[in-house]
């Protein structure tokens, strides 16, 4: 079975939302808020520890019935089963799409191609777990006997950006092991990261899906001659694991067969943190740590499977992309979280939405006359309040904002959460809500007073607010796979494939080129 080829701006509902834009597009937020007191409550979705208020969206009932009605005229619900039932969603490679199989603990079996795909996923997560326990126990000893106190992650893209991200947003549950990430191809990246490191303590993570990933293999080559100058080949054995699906090259490298962790062409690299991928993880938190990332995964997948459209979380958040992107002409959205842990959420979930839907050949092979794709970028508040903020507020383009905040820090320190809060919801007010000619003049600023028309703020702008209890490998993991599911749905509705990445290798072969 294949997926729904329907160009969405040609269904019933798109002509609905269109002409239903005409009159939405004069929708105030202020006005919504005013009439409807219940707005807030009606408009929130609520998973166990996670929750999503939408309301301060430009959109009434009558938007969102009518964007549900495009997302069951496109296919949704008979593309949702397909994914989740290992269809071969991703046409153009051949392959299923399952990273959702890797934090499937429902026990149950998951048929792929008429195999179960779930034993070996099992079986890799038992021997990830043995593996973390024996380095962070200080039972795997280098080649001069010491315990391993420094682990490298070697990959880029989604060998790098995934671990890396959550690595660092997890560290306070960090243990004693320190965690270093080399990913460019520039020699001083790597050479900046071997000045830190001691090779008697060091293991090294090579991450690599294809594992002919030139900066991958260029830095890892690059450090196994750097340890070489001090180790012997033999010794490379207790420094070196892979993770990879190219088991030859990984033994050509010299890698032994035992220090190999498995990948699945079915999971994309960009989705691929919950596979062995995220050893680097597993490593410096703690395999228990690293089964709750997956298992709040899990809780989002079985709420995007289960949960009616209009209160399923990543449908609604997909369908508001899709109203700004297509109806409003946005241009791109901004990721805000409101933790300094996340800072690096906007960098990984660039490549999970700008690598997957950044397409312009529909599921037919035709060119769309519609447009797909979002721009993500943003970075942690309340920094990025004295950088860029200015522009969402009073510039020229509309820029719909997901706030992520927590409601309790990690260390407890009550006077710096409450005003990190207060900064939170503040700005989601000043975008909604604005501040009338009239406001400022109340606050005293004169009516001949050469400021005032740069201190109205329009509002009406959007965004979305996502909370959850606190930042744990829980919600952490529930954030993640809400956003890969919002990429999917995306997908589905604009009738592109989401899942190649085509357009990144005609730069890859210019450089092989110009090499030569
Ligand atoms: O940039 C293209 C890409 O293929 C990404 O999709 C992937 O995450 C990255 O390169 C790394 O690939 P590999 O894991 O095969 O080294």
């Amino acid at each position: 079975m294949s997926l729904q080829n329907t160009n969405p701006t040609k269904t019933k509902a798109w002509e609905q939302l269109s002409a239903h834009f005409n009159t939405a597009k004069d929708l105030e937020l202020k006005d919504l808020f005013a009439k409807d007191t219940t707005r807030s409550k009606r408009f929130t979705i609520a998973l166990d520890n996670l929750k999503l208020d939408f309301s301060k969206n430009k959109i009434s009932q009558e938007t969102l019935d009518l964007l549900v009605g495009l997302a069951k005229e496109t296919g949704l619900e008979n593309a949702i089963e397909q994914y989740f039932g290992g269809e071969i969603i991703n046409a153009t490679e051949g392959r299923a799409v399952l990273h959702t199989a890797l934090r499937n603990n429902s026990g149950a079996a998951v048929i792929s191609e008429e195999i179960d795909v779930m034993p070996e996923v099992n079986q890799a997560k038992e021997s990830i777990k043995a593996f973390t326990e024996k380095v962070i126990s200080g039972n795997w000893k280098g080649y001069t006997g010491k315990e391993i106190t420094d682990i490298v992650n070697i990959g880029i893209g989604g060998s790098d950006l995934g671990p890396n991200m959550v690595v660092d947003a997890l560290q306070y549950y960090k243990n004693h092991l320190t965690t270093h990430f080399v990913s460019n191809i520039d020699g001083d990246h790597v050479s900046e990261v071997i000045k830190k490191l001691n090779p008697e303590t060091t293991l090294f993570v090579i991450v690599s899906k294809t594992f002919t990933t030139q900066e991958t293999i260029g830095n890892a080559l690059t450090i196994k001659e750097w340890f070489l100058q001090k180790a012997s080949k033999e010794d490379v054995a207790k420094h070196f694991v892979a993770v990879s699906t190219n088991l030859e090259a990984v033994a050509d490298f010299g890698i032994a067969s035992e220090n190999v962790f498995p990948m699945w062409n079915w999971v994309g690299g960009r989705f691929s943190l919950w596979s062995a991928v995220g050893i680097s993880i597993a490593l410096s938190v703690g395999y228990e740590n690293y089964a709750a990332l997956l298992n709040g995964a899990y809780e989002m997948d079985t709420h995007f499977k289960t949960a009616d459209f209009d209160k399923n979380i990543p449908v609604v958040l997909a369908l508001l992309s899709i109203w700004y992107n297509n109806f409003y002409e946005a241009e791109s959205e901004a990721v805000l979280p409101y933790t300094q842990y996340l800072n690096t959420l906007p960098a990984y979930l660039q490549q999970a939405f700008m690598e997957s839907n950044g397409k312009s050949v529909d599921r037919d092979g035709n060119d769309v006359d519609y447009q797909t794709g979002t721009i993500i970028w943003g970075a942690a508040g309340t920094n990025m309040q004295h950088a860029f903020m200015q522009l969402v507020h009073q510039g020229t383009k509309l820029i719909p904002c997901d706030f992520i905040g927590f409601e309790t820090s990690l260390y407890g320190k009550e006077d710096h959460h409450k005003k990190l809060m207060a900064n939170f919801y503040g700005q989601q007010d000043a975008l909604c809500f604005g501040k009338t000619k009239e406001e400022v003049l109340a606050s005293g600023v004169t009516a001949d007073a050469i400021e005032l028309p740069f201190k109205v703020f329009t509002g009406n702008r959007p965004s979305n607010c996502i909370t959850a209890d606190k930042l744990s490998p829980n919600s952490l993991g529930k954030i993640i796979a809400m956003y890969e599911h919002k990429i999917f749905v995306q997908g589905i509705i604009w009738n592109i494939f989401s899942f190649d990445q085509f357009g990144v290798e005609l730069g890859k072969e210019m450089a092989k080129k110009l090499l030569k």
